[in-house]
């Protein structure tokens, strides 16, 4: 059973507002956390009869599978989402602000490159680090089960669904990317970076 985690990112946020976090924590994390648990559920009884009627086009299995990422990404995503969120943006001081001016070459630059990618992206821009080149990268997802590189580990997670600005800026997105940027605790960040390169 998974569990519904508490953050406290989700109250006073600056420019994303406790009513936005309200239905997006409340309602639609919560709402992946339950659906991630019905689905193993339905996977764990699935009868003799729909394993053997396996099929790509249709089947129970099928629809299940696919449904099981969908709604794992989704809790993932958002635990991280806010997870590092509740800061006040500045990154100085921290090691992975060396690590990411060292690969886009300036803070300026990478900050340009992830509202872009956040512009860009129908779901989630993603700040992640891939142990396979030991680098890191942006990468966009239109959805939570698109997108991603096996292997690479979250760090910073943009969520850019309609969800989690509509309400807060309308269709402006570029604001609500900015509020998000300086909603950033980098020194959470700089934690999930230590965790996954053992750089401190
Ligand atoms: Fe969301």
């Amino acid at each position: 059973m998974h569990e519904v985690k508490e953050f406290s990112s989700t109250k006073g946020l600056k420019g994303i507002s406790d009513k936005t976090n309200e239905i997006h924590h409340g309602k639609l994390y919560t709402g992946y956390v339950n659906k991630r648990n019905e689905v193993e559920e339905k996977l764990g009884g699935l009868a003799q009869e729909d394993w053997k009627a396996a099929n790509q086009v249709f089947s129970k299995l099928r629809g299940l599978k696919h449904e099981e990422t969908f709604a794992a990404n989704g809790m993932i995503l958002h635990e991280i989402f806010y997870g590092i969120l509740g800061g006040d943006g500045n990154p100085e001081g921290t090691k992975v602000k060396e690590a990411i001016e060292k690969e886009w070459g300036s803070w300026e630059a990478f900050v340009t490159q992830f509202s872009a990618c956040g512009m860009v992206a129908r779901g989630w821009a993603i700040l992640a680090y891939d142990p396979s080149d030991k680098k890191l990268h942006i990468y966009c997802a239109d959805a939570q089960n698109q997108g991603g590189v096996w292997g690479s580990v979250p760090l910073v997670t943009l969520d850019v669904y309609e969800h989690a600005y509509m309400i807060d800026f309308g269709a402006d997105r570029p604001s609500y990317i900015k509020a998000f940027l300086e909603n950033i605790d980098w020194k959470k960040v700089d934690e999930r970076w230590e965790r996954v390169t053992g750089n401190k």
